[in-house]
């Protein structure tokens, strides 16, 4: 096992001020989100708690990417307001689609992070090794001289992670991040990534995940936030109060999943 995710027993309890009020790492508030005449987001507010991990359900089409890129300041929005941190300094965000350079290798987009940060002549030997483990967690190591075409699209998908989690991101946004990968991968990675935000070898502390499995959404998250059919806004917020690692036979894990499954299926 790679000495990133190596420590899996440190919990990573949300984070509290000195007086015990919860740290937002994201607040939404009201906010509304327009293209042109399309309503895609209204009257949606929502809170993060640093340390949480949120994974967000709901029916294609409904916002949850644009509502990423809200958070990521990449989409404004018409009304309401956004904040984030105040301790977040670094946000990362793997898209719904991989988008790695062609003309690079899985290596040097793996790196390109560290590159825009620094500069050409900032990347390390330290760097391509933090970045050769990155490859080797998800699978990859084989990889990481070949280009992107080389790469099916789950392969790229992955490649993608690894360029995310280079970033050293204290605030990860995840936008289906396997959904193109088989079953049994997409398992390993998802412990994998909850390994990763709860070890603390990383700066890593809050994790928005949209996704349109329940099952992974409830494995994963402390909260499964359940979004209504365009325009978005919060319809449920279910909290998962079990501890990690998560056994897949344990029948609370499995309730909470027939429960969350019924709450999906009325809104969708
Ligand atoms: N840049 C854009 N310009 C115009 N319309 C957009 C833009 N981005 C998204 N939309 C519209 O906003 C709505 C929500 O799109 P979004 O990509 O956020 O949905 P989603 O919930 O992520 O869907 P899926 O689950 O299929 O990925 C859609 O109707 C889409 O057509
Ligand atoms: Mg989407």
């Amino acid at each position: 096992m790679n000495a990133l995710v190596a420590i899996r027993a440190a919990a990573t309890a949300p984070a509290a001020d000195a007086a015990g009020t919860p740290v937002q790492a994201v607040a939404l508030s009201g906010i509304e989100v327009r293209f042109g005449a399309l309503s895609v987001i209204q009257a949606m507010s929502l809170s993060v708690r640093e340390g949480e991990f949120v994974a967000l359900l709901g029916p294609s089409g409904c916002g949850k990417s644009t509502l990423l890129k809200v958070i990521a300041g990449l989409v404004p929005v018409a009304s309401g307001t956004v904040s984030v941190g105040p301790a977040t300094r670094r946000l990362g965000m793997m898209f719904q689609k991989p988008l790695l350079l062609p003309w690079r290798t899985i290596l040097s987009n793996t790196l390109l992070p560290v590159e825009l940060q620094r500069g050409r002549g900032g990347v390390g030997a330290a760097d391509r090794q933090r970045a050769l483990e990155l490859l080797a967690l998800i699978g990859l190591r084989d990889f990481a001289d070949a280009y992107p075409h080389q790469l099916s699209g789950g392969m790229q998908q992955r490649a993608a992670l690894a360029r995310t989690l280079m970033s050293d991101p204290d605030l990860l946004l995840l936008d289906e991040p396997f959904g193109a990968l088989d079953e049994l991968t997409r398992e390993r990675l998802n412990e994998e990534l909850v390994s990763l935000w709860r070890s603390g070898v990383t700066r890593l502390k809050t994790v928005i995940m949209v996704t349109h499995s329940v099952p992974e959404a409830v494995t994963m998250s402390d909260r499964v936030v359940v979004l209504a059919p365009r325009p978005a806004r919060v319809v449920d917020s279910l909290d998962i109060a079990l501890g990690y690692p998560r056994d897949a036979t344990d029948i609370a894990l499995v309730n909470l999943i027939a429960e969350t499954r019924a709450l999906v299926r009325g809104v969708m």
